[in-house]
């Protein structure tokens, strides 16, 4: 090839890059940009411990787990759990030291208010709170606190019945503001109630989680719609007597699992299944005319009246509810883990009758796993990277694009420190996140790994590990031991690049040298 013929092959090349970068929208998808927030997660319950301590009352899970031990699988409970309540600074120190932006953490209802409410403060629990923020001050991590993780005061449960009880929505707002006026002048981020579809449908619906109360088709649906109006009357109280000075902001955080459709034909499917979980808490807040996704009051309103009944089981919303409910939220909270696939309940089939644990019978709909997804330590949870993107792209056109939280992302992983699996998972999880938001535009804003400790698992107790701390529950002392996850996390915070895990690298032999 001559030098001018081989320059213009080089420009050819060029071009042709340069038309293929553009076809794509080339970006530098590692990259993970400044203003992208990394952090992780726990929940009051699930590490703390100290269950009695310094006057602390109890909460439905303590007496669930004391009076239900026969509903957790390995019969545990967090008398004293990861004693995160005594270890909270060396568990900071961790994070400050592996470089996480921010930390999510909840607080613990029964220790702040002992009897629900603000007429008895307890000043030990304000003050390990306020240990935490400064901890997370000195090591320069940004606190994100959840104000409700499925742990109200057994008192409440007593007196109102809880979530079944819609005065408990007030009782709510009123912890809300006490936590505002508490803690609102160091934090800018809160979340008002963690995924109140799980803790309604397993606390309320089928009993599997505390207060344990079996109600299915009805309990589930009058939970999440007191819960909605405890979140929006919190959003409001904050946004009236706190955003101006206090300049934070509150939302909700709900749970969407991505669905495909079993077979193309039936593509509907998929979206109806979205519908029924993600959209069921998120339309009344993020919908442009708030309410109840339609398909959910058709259908339910059918069958309650095929049911004999004069109402639907699934409550509706005065419209003057219905705009208090509409727009609460500055930002999207989402907790994704996995993806499902859906077909048509055949006739006849009790769900409960299969072994697929969420909500399916009203919508109609059998849930199923591609043999071909990974699977892990839990058996609901596949991994399925796409579903990530393909969620926030669903929340994107269905909701205006806002703002998204990614508030727990993870998987569990029984290989001890050798946690492989979870690189790998989250390595092509955070990929995703990144094309979503590079890409397609999706304003995605944090990513925050569930969980940082090895924690109590809900019903599952400590079978389930998803930290990227071993915690050893052996030990008096509970020792913290950081698996190879956090190892590799700490290069990624340092670099800011999602780079490769060594563990995803070809082996020597596989090269072509
Ligand atoms: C969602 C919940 O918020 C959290 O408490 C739980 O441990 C994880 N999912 C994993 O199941």
């Amino acid at each position: 090839m001559s030098s001018s013929s081989s320059s213009s092959f080089v420009a050819l090349i060029l071009l042709l890059l340069a038309m293929i970068g553009k076809g794509q929208g080339r970006v530098d998808v590692r990259r993970i940009p400044a203003d992208f927030s990394i952090g992780t997660s726990t929940s009051a319950h699930q590490v703390e411990g100290g269950w009695t301590a310094d006057g602390k009352g109890q909460s439905i899970w303590d007496n669930f787990t004391h009076t239900r031990a026969d509903r957790i699988r390995d019969g545990s409970n967090v008398d004293k759990g990861c004693d995160h309540y005594h270890k909270y600074k060396e568990d900071i120190e961790l994070l400050g030291e592996h470089g996480f932006d921010h930390y999510r953490f909840s607080l613990s209802w029964s220790r702040l208010l002992p009897t629900g409410r603000p007429d008895n403060v307890n000043r030990a629990a304000v003050r390990f709170y306020h240990g935490i923020l400064d901890e997370l001050e000195r090591r320069n991590v940004t606190p994100y606190v959840t104000i409700y993780h499925w742990d109200h005061p057994q008192v409440l449960e007593d007196e109102l019945g809880g979530w079944l009880n819609e005065s408990m929505a007030r009782v709510f707002a009123e912890y809300a503001r006490f936590v505002y006026e508490e803690f609102g002048p160091r934090v800018r981020t809160f979340t008002t109630i963690n995924e109140p579809y799980v803790n309604c449908y397993f606390g309320y619906g089928t009993g599997a989680y505390a207060p344990g109360r079996r109600q299915p088709g009805l309990g589930e649906y009058q939970c999440v719609h007191n819960q909605l109006k405890g979140h929006a009357l919190a959003y409001r109280i904050y946004d009236r007597d706190f955003r101006a000075r206090q300049r934070g902001r509150v939302g909700i955080v709900n749970v969407c699992f991505q669905y495909y459709a079993k077979y193309p034909q039936q593509a509907e499917l998929a979206e109806r299944a979205f519908e029924f979980e993600c959209g069921w808490t998120s339309q009344p807040i993020f919908g442009p005319e708030g309410d109840y996704p339609e398909v959910m009051k058709k259908t339910i309103a059918e069958k309650s009246r095929r049911e004999g009944r004069n109402s639907s089981r699934l409550p509706e919303f005065s419209p003057e509810w219905i705009e208090i409910i509409k727009g609460s939220s500055d930002y999207f909270g989402l907790n994704h883990y996995s993806a499902m696939l859906v077909e048509e309940l055949p006739p006849g089939l009790r769900v409960d009758a299969v072994d697929v644990q969420m909500m399916t019978q009203d919508a109609d709909l059998l849930k199923s796993y591609d043999p071909k997804w990974p699977g892990t330590e839990s058996s609901w949870l596949k991994i399925v990277p796409e579903g990530i993107r393909d969620v926030l792209n669903s929340i994107r056109k269905k909701y205006g694009n806002p703002p998204v939280y990614i508030m727990e992302c993870g998987t569990s992983d029984g290989n001890g420190l050798d946690d492989n699996l979870r690189v790998k998972y989250l390595h092509s999880y955070m990929q995703q996140v990144l094309l979503a938001k590079k890409r397609d535009k999706c304003d995605v804003r944090a990513f925050t790994i569930w969980s940082f400790l090895d924690s109590f698992e809900w019903n599952s107790g400590y079978t389930e590990h998803f930290g990227l701390v071993q915690v050893d529950f052996n030990d008096e002392n509970r020792k913290r031991t950081p698996k190879n996850s956090m190892a590799w996390l700490k290069t990624v915070l340092q670099s800011r690049q999602l780079l490769q895990p060594i563990s995803l690298l070809p082996k020597f032999d596989e090269l072509k040298l």
